[in-house]
């Protein structure tokens, strides 16, 4: 069977390529513990100064599998999914995405814990936790609004708006917006390697100095998030809008 993470190593960047094309990249919990565990390894590895998290040049990923939110939800904070988010908010070392086609759902969530974030101009983003019934995840409904206001990021979690990639790249979601999917995937990887040639110990007490003042308040927001959410992937509500993706395919 093929790897559905791919990891690659070229000298002191590890790579995450999400690597499950027929299914859009959905993640599945086997997806999330693997990425869990390699960004633990590559933490605690003092031969990489960087990780980057990509997936292809026409799709980042179509968020959670529908099919496991059904039959086998996140239940607390022991979950795969869980163990992913909390490693990539721990990981001292910088994190970089290259986002090109659809990011849905934690997709578009993970990115606001990554450091560095390029997308193509038409990559496609979106939130749509409410129309599935469930809430936002992961500290968004605490990042978003800081970071864009609260009347836009209602628009973005409260109606699910999609955004483009040139949207994302001038509200300071992702720092560039580049022409094409293969455009954000090379200047993602450039800027990942240039920590290679970067003092690896300034960069990460650095990390450490702009991630530690919200750290506490964000653990505590998605604690608060993830009972919700987990709730929520039981309700009626959802149970009807996710059985409806999966009768639709
Ligand atoms: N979970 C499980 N399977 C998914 C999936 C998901 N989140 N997203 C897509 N897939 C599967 C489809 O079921 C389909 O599989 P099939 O060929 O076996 O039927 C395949 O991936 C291709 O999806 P399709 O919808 O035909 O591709 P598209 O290019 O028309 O649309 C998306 C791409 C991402 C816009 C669309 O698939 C989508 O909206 N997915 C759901 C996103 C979502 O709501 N995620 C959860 C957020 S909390």
């Amino acid at each position: 069977m093929t790897e559905a993470i791919l990891l690659q190593r070229e000298r002191g960047l590890l790579t995450l390529r999400l690597n499950r094309p027929d299914k859009k990249n959905a993640l599945t919990r086997a997806m999330y513990s693997r990425l869990a565990e390699a960004l633990k390894e590559a933490d605690a590895d003092p031969e990489i100064n960087a990780v980057l998290i990509a997936g292809s040049a026409d799709c980042f990923t179509a968020g959670n599998d529908i099919a496991d939110f059904i039959q086998q939800p996140p239940n607390d904070l022991d979950s795969p999914v869980f163990h992913f988010m909390l490693s990539l908010l721990e990981c001292r070392k910088p994190v970089v995405a290259a986002v090109a086609g659809p990011a849905v759902g934690i997709g578009t969530t993970l990115l606001l814990h990554c450091d560095l974030v390029y997308v193509s101009r038409d990559a496609k983003l979106r939130m749509p936790f409410v129309n599935l019934g469930l809430c936002p995840e992961f500290g968004s409904s605490l990042i978003l609004p800081r970071l864009l206001g609260h009347a836009k990021a209602a628009e973005l979690l409260l109606l699910g708006e999609g955004f483009t990639g040139e949207q994302a790249a001038q509200w300071g979601i992702a720092c560039e917006a580049l022409g094409s999917g293969e455009a954000a995937l090379a200047k993602a990887r450039e800027m990942a390697l240039r920590f290679d040639e970067m003092p690896a110990q300034a960069v990460r007490i650095s990390k450490q100095l702009m991630k530690a003042p919200d750290r506490e308040r964000i653990r505590q927001v998605i604690e608060e998030e993830g009972a919700l959410f987990t709730q929520r992937l039981r309700s009626p509500e959802a149970l009807a809008a996710l059985t409806g993706f999966i009768k639709r395919h």
